[in-house]
């Protein structure tokens, strides 16, 4: 387990990301919920932020890819507009403990 930052660094509603050792993740945080993925894109492998710690579409409801602009649901990273419809983010596994969040998958 790798602490990847306290659950107040996190606020509702923004996006946060984190080099690992086993590759890149980001966390959003939506209606209280965690959720985490791969920070690469579907349609070409590559990170999908250009600024930052800024994943999200301007309404901050759906993860935007900056390279091509797919947009991906937040609660399952399933595609919905773009190169890559249909196709996924890899979700990794995080857990919250003690106020702290902490990143499970090998
Ligand atoms: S690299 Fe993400 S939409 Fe093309």
């Amino acid at each position: 387990m790798i602490e990847l930052c306290r659950t107040t660094d996190l606020p509702e509603g923004s996006s946060k990301s984190f080099s690992l050792p086993s590759g890149n993740i980001f966390l959003v945080k939506k209606q209280q919920q965690i959720y985490a993925y791969r920070n690469s894109c579907p349609h070409l492998g590559i990170p999908l932020e250009w600024v930052t710690n800024k994943f999200l579409d301007e309404d901050g409801e759906l993860i935007q890819c900056a390279t091509h602009g797919a947009l991906f649901t937040i609660e399952d990273g399933m595609c919905v507009y773009g190169p890559c419809v249909n196709q996924s983010l890899t979700r990794v596994s995080v857990q919250e403990i003690q106020g702290s969040i902490y990143f499970i998958s090998p």
